[in-house]
């Protein structure tokens, strides 16, 4: 019997939505994973450096936690769990922080939620009334969307190479007088940078100074939102600070938002949680509630599991870092040696994340037969000439073609990666030098 389809692609018009849904900004990199399928569909290769995610057949999650997550469902953890999280994983939560970063949270200020998105959205929701100010670098992850999401009025700082993509003190100071919000993410998606241990420690400082005068003014606060969610993946010598560690003082205005999602490459479990005042959380944890965004009851078990299991969690992590490492150091490496050789790009060193930031500069060049004029005509370049998908700073709220891009390795081979050097060494040599 044929059946007819009761909506028709022909029928698909927003027009009827509400104007927050018609004015949604969808996933730029989901646009542009589009036009990579395309392409391989039609044989091409490709070294996919676009997704903020990890392969599974590169970079498998804990045997533990998978054994853990099955071991839970068998014995019938498949109902709803709390709302704001199973005890065993906020109290777990609390002592991985202790021993880890050495910061004393009691379990009151453990949060958990499905990965670190719903603690992020519920910080602009629970924190902000429409019309507050959000204050927050560009490039950053994703902030420009919560900000449209919850009515707050965005006030993004652009931040350059020349200051490791993150904010100064002194850059930030002027703005946090009318601001309610200042959201910071080290290490930093998109750039691969971490935040320097002084400048936190006075961008922490200016955030209790202003919440000190506003306490005298009968004021609302000034919350500051520390989104730490590859704090687990620094390189060199890089050392992870938070804000509350360096300035105690700030504890009662901050949120600090992790997951098991980049540190153990377990982005499809949905596991996150946030540390935060006691009387955020409880806010917090009822909008979400609300939302349905609680993380799944078998995995946030097996997470706790693992949380208590620092062997466990060393010798996977040590393993991870060094795949993620020797990635990101092979394309370092590839494209320092082409800058070296005059050619127009430029690298900054990894780290932290699974990024890395590079810059294009091929501005007014017309490289095989196309001109190029806006990141998006580099991005296109590069993808179609020789196989790399990168995803430009725009798609990360900074305006204007500045020729830099974000590379994530969670998702390549070594072999990927060494295949696509060559191509990109022969494209670039037809550039102009810079
Ligand atoms: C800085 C940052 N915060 C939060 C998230 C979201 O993490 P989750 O997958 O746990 O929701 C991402 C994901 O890419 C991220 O880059």
């Amino acid at each position: 019997m044929d059946i007819a389809p009761l909506l028709p692609p022909a029928e698909v018009t927003d027009a009827g939505l509400s104007s927050l849904a018609r004015g949604v900004i969808g996933s730029e990199i989901l646009r542009i994973a589009a036009e990579i399928r395309a392409l391989k569909a039609k044989g091409a290769a490709i070294c996919n450096l676009t997704v903020g995610d990890f392969d599974p057949a590169h970079f498998p999650i804990p045997a533990e936690l998978l054994e853990g997550t099955r071991a839970a469902l068998a014995e019938g953890h498949t109902n709803y769990p709390p709302s704001d999280g199973v005890p065993q994983l906020r109290e777990a939560v609390t002592r991985f922080y202790a021993r880890e970063l050495g910061l004393s949270y009691p379990v009151e200020s453990v949060l958990v939620a499905g990965g670190a998105r719903p603690l992020l959205y519920g910080s602009y929701r629970a924190l902000l009334d429409p019309g507050d100010v959000a204050v927050y670098p560009v490039p950053s992850w994703n902030n420009n969307h919560y900000a449209y999401l919850t009515g707050a009025r965005a006030a993004p700082l652009p931040v350059s190479a020349a200051s490791n993509f993150f904010p100064t003190a002194e850059q930030i100071r002027p703005h946090l007088g009318g601001a309610h919000l200042l959201t910071l993410n080290s290490p930093l998606n998109p750039t691969g940078t971490v935040i320097d241990r002084d400048e936190l420690r006075r961008i922490s400082d200016l955030v209790v100074e202003e919440n000190r005068r506003r306490q005298r003014a009968g004021a609302r606060p000034l919350w500051f939102v520390f989104d730490q969610v590859y704090w687990t993946l620094t390189f060199g010598g890089v050392e992870h600070v938070t804000p509350v560690e360096l300035v105690p003082e700030v504890a009662p205005y901050t949120v600090l938002i992790d997951a098991i999602s980049k540190a153990v490459c377990a982005t499809g479990m949905r596991v996150g949680w946030g540390l935060m005042p006691p009387a955020v959380r409880r806010r917090m944890a009822d909008i979400l509630g609300h939302v349905g965004a609680w993380a799944p009851k078998a995995e946030q078990l097996a997470s706790a599991a693992l949380l208590d299991a620092p062997r466990t969690l060393e010798t996977f992590q040590t393993t991870m870092k060094a795949k993620v490492r020797e990635r990101l150091d092979a394309l370092h490496a590839g494209f320092s040696a082409m800058a070296r050789d005059g050619m127009p790009v430029e690298v900054i060193a990894p780290q932290g994340a699974i990024y890395l930031s590079v810059r294009f500069d091929l501005f007014g060049q017309t490289v095989r037969g196309r001109t190029v004029a806006t990141n998006d005509d580099i991005r296109s370049l590069l993808l179609e000439a020789a196989g790399l998908a990168v995803v430009p700073f725009q798609a990360f709220g900074l305006e204007g073609d500045t020729g830099w891009f974000r590379l994530s390795v969670g998702a390549v081979s070594m072999a990927d990666i060494a295949a696509v050097l060559p191509r990109l060494r022969d494209l670039l040599g037809q550039a102009r030098g810079r």
